[in-house]
């Protein structure tokens, strides 16, 4: 399974690769499988804690967990000292589920950079290459790096990473092009992004505002990078994975329409039906599986609480833009067990299809469809 990553250099070169970025709390394995069959090459894990992982806990490994009908998975790790994360990647190598492991050097959030790991690292490139020097000498697994531009606009800092991951032997590195203090917001800044990969040695994955075809094409013709990644247009909307590959396939750039109400969704119901309710099965499979394999801290909730918890905010998302998801989202911490997720479902779906019956699809566009 690990000749899918040399798809990234031995692509022929035609068009981006797409791959699923890691989402803390989303990407588990019900997610990565669902994405994988729309177009994505390849997924990424939840982010992990290479310490836990290297001292054995239950409650940390558990997060790797991988099912064995998802695609290409790359377990992403975070942390900042060398010797734990290379002994955390040798023990993710031997599990031989993975086919990369990805190195975390951009999460913003306060107890991941408190330690010095994700987005601290960014100041850090030296350290960055200790780490990752580290982990390549403790796997044979291709290892990578997804980073951002720097910790703020008057202070770029990829240019040092990409020399740290390419010295250390980082056989790719994910850009994510915005500064640490943009957060998720803001335009990425692609000039940057196009001058990364001009400067590169190893390929480089485009990341940040891909949400849509024309988000696609215009990050691959200005940047020319290897793979898109695409995070948050994918939670509740696999379908944007065929769209892009689609769009690619056709080898044209889409034109750009102003579409009215473009907001409202226009997928088919019964899709979305049977998306959603094949991701809520692979989420309670999960779930079990977890449950049955890893003695993890006694949790005060149930089994169904503990699906309906992780699915809520799916949920939304797959149904958002529809009549009455407005509706749902005010009332989403009421939905208890998977009974409620599925009458909750229903209703928004026959609400749609009486409000499409009505008319209102008109004025949509044909080419909304
Ligand atoms: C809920 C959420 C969780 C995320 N978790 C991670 C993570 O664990 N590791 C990581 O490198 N980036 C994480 N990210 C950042 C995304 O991978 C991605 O870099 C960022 O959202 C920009 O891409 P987008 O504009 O397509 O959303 C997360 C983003 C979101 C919204």
């Amino acid at each position: 399974m690990s000749g899918v990553f040399s798809s990234l250099t031995e692509r022929g070169g035609a068009y981006p690769l797409l791959l699923l970025a890691p989402m803390a709390g989303y990407t588990d394995a019900a997610m990565r499988a669902v994405c994988s069959s729309f177009g994505v090459t390849w997924t990424y894990t939840e982010m992990t804690n290479g310490y836990g992982l290297a001292r054995g806990e239950e409650k940390t490994w558990h997060l790797l967990e991988t099912a064995e009908d998802e695609g290409p998975v790359m377990a992403h790790l975070y942390g900042q000292d060398p010797e734990v994360m290379g002994m955390a990647a040798g023990l993710v190598g031997e599990t031989g589920r993975f086919i990369g492991i990805d190195l975390n050097a951009g999460c913003p959030v306060h107890k991941v950079t408190a330690s010095g790991a994700g987005a601290a690292l960014i100041r850090d490139p030296e350290r960055v290459y200790a780490v990752l020097s580290a982990m390549v000498r403790a796997t044979q697994l291709p290892v990578t790096l997804k980073t951002r531009l720097g910790p703020s606009p008057d202070r770029v800092a990829i240019f040092e990473l990409l020399d740290a991951a390419e010295r250390a032997g980082a056989r790719a590195i994910t850009v994510h092009a915005r500064f640490t203090s943009q957060r998720h917001s803001g335009d990425p800044h692609l000039d940057i992004l196009a001058e990364v990969k001009r400067r590169a040695r190893i390929p480089v994955i485009a990341n940040g505002g891909i949400y849509s075809r024309t988000t696609a094409w215009r990050t691959f013709q200005e940047t020319g990078c290897d793979a898109l990644m695409v995070a948050r247009a994918a939670i509740g909307n696999p379908w944007v994975f065929g769209d892009i590959v689609q769009s690619f396939q056709a080898g044209e750039p889409p034109r750009e329409v102003h579409v009215p109400g473009s907001g409202r969704s226009h997928r088919d119901l019964d899709a979305i039906r049977q998306t959603l309710y094949r991701h809520l099965e692979a989420e309670k499979r999960l779930l079990a599986r977890v449950r049955e394999k890893y003695h993890l801290p006694e949790s005060a909730l149930t089994p169904e609480e503990a699906l309906v918890t992780t699915f809520r905010c799916h949920l939304f998302r797959y149904l958002h833009g529809l009549q009455g998801s407005g509706h749902l989202r005010r009332h989403l911490l009421d939905l208890k067990s998977e009974a409620d997720i599925r009458s909750a479902v229903e209703a928004c779906l026959e609400n749609e299809a009486g409000f499409r019956a009505k008319g209102g699809e008109q004025g949509r566009l044909p080419n909304e469809k």
